[in-house]
């Protein structure tokens, strides 16, 4: 529809169709029973039979069958007969599931994760969704917190580079194309930054951290088109996201140039009045108008009070127009007008979901997504020892993370279906050791509904775990897929202890008594305190939440048959008194190095260093890196600067190596990182074979948020690393001449 034409269909709506554009409910309310839910939900929630019948879009329900009869039924009802948007979470995955965003960003491609995005997004659009709520790129430094399984790391460049790929996989170049639906880029701003790592909790960042560190993923996603932006529940310096105008006004919209729709997180303009910024629902309604907040998630903030602000001239209704303009104009760009329906395909969804290639794309992006920890020779494992598979997750579905609902567990391929296809069956045992958790941890997730875990009688605890030694007394190697539970990651998970749970901690003890090749296959939604388990296992294998084909690409990677190659996105911290530990701190006045024994930064009882750093990755072979050549000493405004390095597969087998370029810049107005990542390359080398990788350094590359408030380069010397984690010291110098 052209411009005017939605413009003209704006002008004719009434005060309270526009308001209820700005409204998204739950597809529960449109269920058959609506004298139950007006009685029920809808009553609790302060919305009437009208805010029902005229509500813009709808969160939660999926299914092409549901959602073209709900569109149908909702568009005769609708008094221009506007669509509907449909939304969902659809995170890593639809119904085929590939690894949590983490271990997304530790595969270092994010061309691949482009790609787990348009496979996503075609199981979403037949499924009839519009929308995603997702990429979420909150930079993220504390393993505490819950949500870093969702983000692709630590990292501004990393993030940045996964942001603009998963908005290009989720809505290609035109969002109303078949299988593509809106990416929606998330939460804005500056989430991951809650203080101590708890949920929800408040963020004081100074402009200069915001900006160097939070604010370029999220610009990365938008310059990448994102039609949708969500804002996050946390203050920021004071103020709520939702209702902070200089955050959404001057820097989302005037700044980055953002001009979709702004939604807000899920009842995140109700609770500014819990965080004791707006007076009342009035007062909240008004301040996120005011900031440009466009749909109202879940709550009757706007519904209910929008028309009597607008009649007692406390708003101005042109705010209301821009808003519900910008809502039009996305159902325009998705094509609704023409086509409500969209991609929803009832045949479809039987060929599109979980069909052969998604499975061979979610197996390809797990196994890129492992990241080997420690190898002490047991891996490659030999298939023909007698081994002995102990551990919970040996034969557990349950491995496509919290932030996979719309996935079903029983579709994943475990390690055990996996492991019986290659492995000696007369020489291979599998036992679950004990259950993923123990009565502690199962009573601190209580009031996670449905999806309870479940506690195991101690007497059955015990008796798994003389099973479990028996066979590890057998064995000739073990191999033990541990790990967090998939409910202690995700939303609303924040975890002071970052350790596995006691009772496998316990199992892993009692196997390490009697049988010392041990590997441990790691499962985890965050970076854990890995001390032990590093101290026990000879091998470990970060496998993350793996998704859907996350058992077969495991058993991949134990056989050889995939060379892991994916390097740490966050840093795994020596203990959780470290966090936030991040590789791009800044250097101190008196730093560990300096030669004097006490007055230095450091702990006094723990090392400064995490205990596996951001970029780090071990292969099945060795690769050397030579020294940094450079083409020159100065990069200038006009001419940039290439540094060269060759990567020699040195071991015994093909692999793949992720080269990183880091800079620093070593005298500035403002201090700088160690070291910041500016560049990566993946290179596949055969054994014996070497390869040269070329990185071009040029000005934009030095810029940063200056003393004076502006953002450029500054004239002096830098470091230039490049090494395959970041704390290569393989460096030359350069200066910048402007
Ligand atoms: C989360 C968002 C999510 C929304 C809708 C909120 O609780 O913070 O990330 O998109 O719910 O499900």
């Amino acid at each position: 529809m052209e411009r005017e034409k939605l413009k003209a269909l704006l002008d004719d709506m009434s005060l309270q169709e526009k308001i209820d554009q700005m409204l998204q409910l739950m597809g529960v309310f449109y269920q058959e029973d609506m004298e139950g839910i007006l009685t029920g939900p809808a009553r609790n929630m302060g919305v009437g039979e009208e805010d029902i019948r005229l509500a813009g879009s709808i969160l939660g329900t999926y299914g092409a069958a549901k959602l073209k009869k709900l569109q149908k039924e909702y568009m005769e009802k609708q008094p221009h007969h506007i669509p509907m948007l449909f939304m969902m979470d659809v995170i890593h995955g639809m119904k085929t599931i590939f690894p949590m965003p983490l271990a997304q960003g530790a595969t270092f491609e994010p061309e691949l994760s482009e790609k787990c995005a348009a496979a996503a997004a075609k199981e979403a659009a037949v499924s009839g969704l519009h929308v995603t709520f997702s990429p979420m790129v909150d930079l993220v430094r504390d393993a505490r917190w819950g949500r870093v399984m969702e983000s692709n790391g630590e990292d501004p460049y990393l993030n940045s580079r996964f942001a603009k790929a998963q908005v290009k996989g989720f809505q290609g170049e035109d969002m109303g194309a078949p299988y593509k639906v809106c990416a929606c880029v998330k939460h804005f701003a500056a989430y991951g930054g809650a203080e101590a790592g708890r949920e929800y909790n408040t963020v004081e960042l100074c402009e200069h951290t915001l900006r160097d560190f939070y604010l370029p993923s999220y610009k990365a996603g938008i310059d990448a088109g994102a039609g949708m932006v969500m804002t996050s529940f946390n203050t920021l310096n004071g103020i709520p996201a939702s209702t902070n105008k200089w955050l959404m006004r001057e820097i989302l919209r005037g700044e980055m140039g953002f001009d979709g729709v702004l939604i807000s997180d899920f009842s995140a303009i109700l609770e500014t009045i819990a965080h004791g910024h707006s007076a009342d629902e009035a007062d909240a309604a008004k301040k996120a108008l005011e900031a440009g907040v466009d749909i109202d998630m879940m709550t009757s903030v706007y519904s209910a009070n929008l028309r009597k602000l607008v009649e007692e001239k406390a708003v101005d209704e042109a705010l209301i127009d821009e808003g519900v303009m910008r809502i039009l104009e996305l159902k325009n760009r998705l094509g609704l007008f023409e086509n409500p329906y969209k991609d929803a395909d009832e045949e479809e969804e039987k060929t599109v979901i979980l069909c052969r290639e998604h499975r061979n794309l979610a197996r390809e992006a797990a196994g890129k997504s492992f990241v080997l920890l420690k190898n002490e020779g047991l891996l490659p494992v030999d298939t023909e020892k007698k081994i002995a598979f102990i551990g919970p997750y040996t034969n557990n579905h349950e491995i496509i993370s919290s932030w996979a609902i719309t996935g079903d567990a029983s579709s994943c391929i475990t390690i055990e279906a996996a492991a019986e296809k290659v492995f000696d069956r007369e020489r291979t045992t599998f036992h679950p050791g004990c259950p993923v958790l123990g009565p502690k941890e199962v009573k601190g997730l209580a009031g996670f509904g449905d999806a309870k875990p479940v506690s195991v009688p101690e007497e059955e605890q015990e008796k798994m775990l003389a099973e479990a030694v028996k066979a590890a007394k057998e064995a000739d190697l073990v191999i033990m897929p541990l790990g967090e539970h998939y409910l202690q990651s995700g939303e609303a998970t924040s975890r002071a202890m970052i350790d596995l749970p006691e009772v496998q901690m316990r199992l892993l003890r009692e196997v390490a008594k009697v049988n010392e090749n041990i590997v441990v296959v790691l499962f985890n939604g965050r970076p854990l305190d890995l001390r032990e388990v590093s101290r026990l296992a000879g091998s470990v294998l970060e496998v993350w939440f793996p998704g859907t084909e996350g058992g077969a690409a495991i058993v991949d990677a134990l056989t050889g048959k995939v060379n892991p190659s994916g390097k740490l996105p966050m840093s795994f911290p020596y203990c959780v008194g470290q966090v936030p530990v991040h590789y791009n701190a800044y250097v101190t006045g008196r730093p560990d190095n300096m030669g004097q024994v006490r007055f230095r930064s450091k702990y006094i009882d723990i090392p400064n260093e995490p205990l596996y750093p951001f970029g780090y990755g071990l292969s099945y072979t060795q690769f050397e890196i030579s020294p940094v050549r450079l083409d020159g000493d100065a990069v200038t405004a006009k001419k940039a600067l290439t540094a060269s390095v060759t990567v020699k597969n040195t071991g015994e087998r093909a692999g793949t190596e992720v080269v990183q370029l880091y800079l620093q810049d070593i005298a500035a107005s403002v201090v700088r990182p160690l070291k910041e990542l500016k560049g990566f390359r993946k290179v596949e080398l055969k054994a014996g074979e070497e390869k040269e990788v070329t990185f071009v350094i040029d000005e934009p590359m030095l810029r940063f948020l200056r003393a004076d408030g502006t953002v450029g380069s500054e004239e002096g010397d830098f470091s230039l690393f490049i090494g395959n984690s970041s704390n290569t010291d393989n460096q030359a110098k350069f200066r910048y001449e402007a």
